[in-house]
């Protein structure tokens, strides 16, 4: 419950990045469901923005909120997107996809002007890699890519929806939950993951996010990206 008052209050504190006139990229999970609550509330009361959703599901609960979209044909920029994290590392490295969006989540976090992150506390991690790295893939090759990542030292699982059916995204792939226990140089894993053809897209976060706004009991840390090294993360 605390770790949803966190959340919460995250979410809030990031409305004052969002200015009458944005475009406002949306988030997936738990934690943007309270941005696009409060941000609706801003609507009803008179704010004008439109929103690029990251998901499927954002985009339902941004048109039952009332919230108008757009899309990159009328807006190819976006003033600042606003999203949560499943890890938040030194320098603001974050993991995303635990909620199976991160492809989408991170063209529209390459496409804004300011990404802000917004999570509870139980985000903030001194080195990344405990919660599975999600690696989105094309079927054909789920089996080649799973082999090459064991072979880097993960265990990895072909991500299940609850019914036990293969997970597909919203973009018809697969997700590979690599799991790595820590991920001490995210930079190197990334550019091996980059160099392997038929991952789509992975959920390593580097040097995207410009500030993080972290719930902490009753109050929110502003945490802006330094280098890794001056991070007090
Ligand atoms: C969705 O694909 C993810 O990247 C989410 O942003 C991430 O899993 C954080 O979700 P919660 O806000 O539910 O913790």
């Amino acid at each position: 419950m605390a770790n949803e008052n966190e959340k919460e209050a995250a979410a809030r504190d990031s409305l004052r990045f969002v200015q009458d006139g944005n475009v406002v990229g949306l988030g997936t999970g738990s934690t943007a469901i309270f941005l696009i609550r409060l941000l609706a509330e801003r609507v009803q009361a008179g704010l004008k923005i439109r929103g690029i959703p990251t998901s499927a599901r954002t985009r339902e609960s941004a048109l039952a909120a009332g919230i108008a979209l757009t899309t990159f044909e009328r807006d190819p920029v976006i003033d600042v997107a606003i999203d949560g994290a499943d890890e938040i590392g030194p320098g603001l490295a974050l993991i995303k996809g635990g909620g199976g969006a991160l492809l989408r989540e991170k063209i529209v976090a390459s496409a804004a002007r300011k990404f802000v992150v917004i999570a509870d506390s139980s985000k903030q991690v001194p080195v990344l890699g405990k919660f599975p790295l999600p690696v989105e893939v094309i079927p054909f090759a789920e089996a080649l890519i799973a082999h090459r990542i064991a072979a880097l030292g993960a265990s990895v699982s072909l991500r299940k929806d609850p019914a036990g059916k293969v997970f597909v995204t919203d973009e018809g792939h697969h997700i590979l939950d690599c799991h790595f226990g820590q991920i001490p140089d995210p930079g190197g894993l990334a550019q091996e993951l980059n160099r392997m053809p038929g991952i789509v897209e992975h959920g390593l976060f580097l040097d995207m996010a410009d500030v993080a706004l972290i719930g902490k009991g009753s109050q929110v840390l502003e945490v802006p990206r330094v280098p890794a090294r001056a991070s007090s993360v």
